[in-house]
């Protein structure tokens, strides 16, 4: 007999919450952040709706990689929110869910998990979480907040079990996915409401002071491009600005961070 789920949707319903919101737990979907997609195709998008599963089937990564959903292990989580936003500054919005992502995780374990840019979090040097921010046009445009954590997983498939791990593995400590899910879900409530208040400035000195990404030697890489240098800060539109070997501030709104070994 399959153990019983972790994720009791009625504490988390039950919960007090600073705002109303609809919450819905599915044990398996494709994604929950196409499950959301689905919804706003065919209803008026409800801010504020959280959308869990216990497994996915076709978990969605950045660049269209598949994001490991093993069932009864880890958070897969989406959020709907509506912010009014010019679209140079939706990319903060990818900032604002790793740093709830981190601060919601660091409270678990005893050593804190850093971030890395955009949207990475990282635990001895293995990933731990990712967003994926997907944005629906319409009149006021939708952005979609999702969120992997792995939490209890024991193992990882071969093909990433040298760059993923686990809360779990990396502290010994099982974790209640409830428990974790309402810190989430209140520190994303708590980080959303900073940045509609347009304190986009403590937002980003806050996820600058989760990550240890800067002054270390970094390459990116961006389409077929590959830029080095030193990761100097992030600028007030969430860029990160990169001092390259020609001693000149470059700044970059996308690409895949590597930290270079010393
Ligand atoms: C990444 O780091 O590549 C982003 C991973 C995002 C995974 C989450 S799990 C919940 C939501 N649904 C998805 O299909 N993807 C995101």
């Amino acid at each position: 007999m399959s153990k019983p789920s972790d994720i009791d949707l009625a504490v988390l319903q039950n919960s007090p919450w600073s705002k109303d919101r609809k919450w819905n737990f599915l044990p398996e979907t494709d994604s929950t952040n196409a499950e959301i997609m689905r919804h706003i195709s065919s209803h008026p998008p409800e801010e504020g709706l959280v959308v869990i599963a216990d497994c996915q089937t076709g978990g969605k990564g950045r660049s269209g990689r598949v994001w490991h959903s093993e069932s009864g292990t880890g958070i897969y989580l989406s959020m709907l929110i509506q912010p009014n936003l010019s679209p140079e500054k939706l990319s903060i919005v990818t900032l604002m869910a790793g740093l709830a992502t981190a601060i919601a995780v660091n409270e678990f374990i005893p050593q804190p998990a850093q971030l890395k840019w955009p949207n990475d979090l990282l635990l001895n040097n293995k990933k731990i979480a990712g967003v994926l921010c997907e944005y629906h046009a319409t009149k006021v445009p939708a952005v979609i907040i999702g969120i992997g954590i792995n939490v209890n997983h024991t193992q990882f498939p071969a093909d990433i079990k040298d760059i993923a791990t686990s809360l779990k593995l990396e502290s010994g400590l099982e974790i209640n996915r409830t428990t974790l899910i309402r810190q989430l879900v209140t520190q994303l409530d708590f980080q959303y409401d900073e940045l509609k208040n347009n304190k986009v400035q403590t937002l980003i000195d806050n996820w600058t002071r989760h990550s240890d990404l800067f002054g270390k030697s970094i390459s990116i890489k961006k389409g077929d491009q590959i830029i080095t240098g030193k990761a100097l800060k992030l600028d007030p539109l969430g860029r990160l600005i990169l001092l390259n070997e020609s001693g000149k501030e470059i700044a970059l709104d996308s690409g895949e961070v590597r930290i270079q070994k010393k």
